[in-house]
């Protein structure tokens, strides 16, 4: 049984297409958006990003999905499952991430995409925990995580962040599969 699309109230996740590269490369020029990452990303950048997300969704199901309002059929961004490509205390593990457009901010539509994808893995892909993590400065995404229910395992220092960079202590979330489910 496939696992997308799946629809929320008020949103669509889904396979990427086309007509939702141009968009995703607008925001991740958007030195906003991009604030807690070390660099903003390239057209090249993102289209590689685009192919390999494409890909990864095609092989296992799952993945960072990209979002799609109902309202106005507009991309937004991504929300989805993942696993974390460095080495940690807490990897090898599957962690669920959001990257929206500012103009899609405020809304609760991170959170609206996030349950439905924590819904996913729990129920389908039976896994028994996810993790997020994010630095320590990212406020709006640690809120997310609080919101959909995740709890703070602990701080930790991000193996490909160089040494003295602000955002180099992340804080880890988890959230574990309630007994029945
Ligand atoms: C992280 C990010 C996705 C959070 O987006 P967001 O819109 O703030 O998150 P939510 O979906 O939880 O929305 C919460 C806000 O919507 C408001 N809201 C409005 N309607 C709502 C509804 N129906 N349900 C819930 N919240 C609603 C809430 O009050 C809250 O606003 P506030 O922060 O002003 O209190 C966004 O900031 C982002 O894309 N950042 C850049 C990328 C990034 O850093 N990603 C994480 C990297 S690890």
């Amino acid at each position: 049984m496939p696992l997308i699309p799946i629809h929320t109230p008020r949103l669509i996740l889904r396979q990427w297409q086309e007509s939702d590269y141009e968009s995703y490369i607008a925001m991740n020029i958007d030195a906003e958006v991009m604030r807690y990452f070390p660099a903003l990303q390239t057209r090249e950048d993102s289209l590689a990003q685009i192919l390999r997300l494409k890909t990864f969704i095609e092989g296992n199901g799952y993945g960072f999905f990209a979002v799609e309002r109902k309202d106005t059929r507009e991309f937004i961004g991504f929300t989805g499952l993942a696993q974390p490509r460095f080495e940690s205390f807490f990897t090898p593990c599957i962690e669920i991430g959001w990257r929206l457009a500012r103009a899609h901010w405020g809304m609760g539509f991170a959170q609206e995409a996030a349950i439905a994808c924590l819904n996913m893995g729990f129920n389908d892909l039976e896994l028994k925990e996810i993790y997020s993590f994010t630095s320590l400065l990212n406020i709006p995404s640690i809120n997310v995580m609080k919101k959909i229910g995740m709890k703070e395992v602990r701080q930790f220092e991000h193996p490909n962040i160089p040494d003295g960079d602000k955002l180099k202590t992340h804080i880890l979330y988890k959230i574990e599969r309630k007994d029945g489910k």
